[in-house]
């Protein structure tokens, strides 16, 4: 198989998954403790990819850098989108041009997604179709969130259109955030500024019928919103479930699945699980319930607190007597007081600290 490359896009801002975004990029957050850009890099590795050009900010090459991931055998460059400019999925992809060269298609994917697909079949594809563009399509329920793709004879996509309005979707084929590009596509995406892919590239080059789908059945999880993230660790944890050991703590009570990393200490009578994930370092104390919640590393909870369906951030402290509700997010170094009730959906920026129960607000900042 010849020398495969790909193009990473993971320097947009992750609004959607603010504040726990604010101090880590979106490509780092851990599925079942490990950052998603190390699974990434491990299926490129095993797909014949040999070189990684990641587009990115200033700040998430830092946070990648600081991270020591295992490069997997690949060679890693980086391109740097130009300080407070965004440049969208397109703009990311021409500031590559340089570091990618004109010699032969290659691949781009999206640096917030965890798939299974064969990107060299994706990539053989492609090259058989004589496209400018091939996008990995799956199905999903709901299309309207994403960019839909009206498929005619042969895969050629007739229609590319970015997040229809409800109902408007002519199919439920969606981008997965993957695809091949043949260097040509570079001539149509402008000299600066910002281009987005999707909007701006996709739609023409259906119009010249030089776009085309590839449809796969296989994973395909975005981590984009909350909801998303804890699905996506939801799911691993299914799967993990099949193949690990039942975890067992001296005196606390484990629902299965839950995975937890290593120097954990939990207490007496606490109940973990069912789908928890425990980073390094967490220190949980007695009579605790946590169920349905991702837990970064070196978080500290406190004696009778209960964590339902919450994600908390890196460092964080909760204490004692706390309950932590549905869809709280409690972002990096944050703290929650005793005796404090947090209300659904509250979110907690980085480092703040909250002394009382908060019903109404859903933003501490
Ligand atoms: P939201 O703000 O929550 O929509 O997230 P996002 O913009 O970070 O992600 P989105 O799903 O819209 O973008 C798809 C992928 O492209 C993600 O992996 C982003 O990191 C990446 N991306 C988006 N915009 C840019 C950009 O301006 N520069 C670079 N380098 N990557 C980008």
């Amino acid at each position: 198989m010849s020398y495969l490359k790909a193009v990473i896009l993971a320097g947009g801002f992750a609004t959607r998954l603010r504040p726990l975004s604010c101090s880590r990029p979106k490509t780092l957050f851990p599925i079942v403790n490990k950052p998603l850009l190390q699974g990434i890099f491990e299926e490129l590795a095993s797909s014949d990819v040999e070189e990684v050009v990641l587009a990115v900010n200033a700040l998430t090459q830092f946070h990648i850098k600081q991270q020591k991931l295992s490069k997997c055998g690949l060679k890693i460059r980086y391109v740097i989108d130009p300080p407070k400019t965004p440049l969208g999925t397109a703009g990311s992809i021409k500031n590559a041009e340089k570091l990618v060269g004109h010699d032969k298609s290659f691949i781009v994917l999206n640096g917030d997604i965890l798939t299974s697909i064969d990107y060299k079949q994706l990539f053989n594809v492609h090259v058989n179709a004589d496209a400018l563009a091939t996008i990995a399509l799956c199905k999903v329920d709901n299309p309207c969130r994403y960019g839909v793709a009206e498929l005619e004879e042969g895969n050629r996509i007739k229609r590319f259109i970015e997040k229809p309005a409800e109902g408007q979707a002519p199919t439920n084929l969606i981008n997965a955030g993957v695809y091949v590009l043949s260097p040509k596509v570079f001539d149509y995406i402008p000299e600066r500024g910002y281009c987005s892919i999707e909007h701006e590239i996709f739609p023409v080059l259906a119009k010249e019928h030089r776009l085309f789908g590839h449809m796969f059945n296989g994973l395909w999880m975005d981590i984009g919103k909350p909801e998303d993230y804890l699905l996506t660790n939801k799911f691993i944890l299914d799967r993990l479930a099949l193949a690990n050991e039942l975890k067992t703590f001296k005196k606390a009570k484990v629902e299965m699945p839950i995975a937890v990393d290593t120097h954990v200490v939990v207490g007496k009578r606490t109940v973990i699980g069912p789908y928890v994930t425990l980073g390094k370092n967490v220190v949980i104390g007695d009579n605790v319930q946590i169920c349905n919640s991702i837990i970064f590393s070196d978080v500290k909870i406190g004696n009778n607190t209960i964590v339902d369906g919450a994600i908390i951030g890196e460092g964080a402290i909760v204490g004692e007597n706390v309950h932590v509700n549905k869809r709280c997010i409690i972002a990096d170094q944050a703290k929650i007081r005793d005796n404090v009730s947090l209300n659904e959906d509250l979110a907690v920026c980085p480092a703040k600290e909250v002394s009382e129960t908060i019903l109404k607000r859903n933003i501490i900042c």
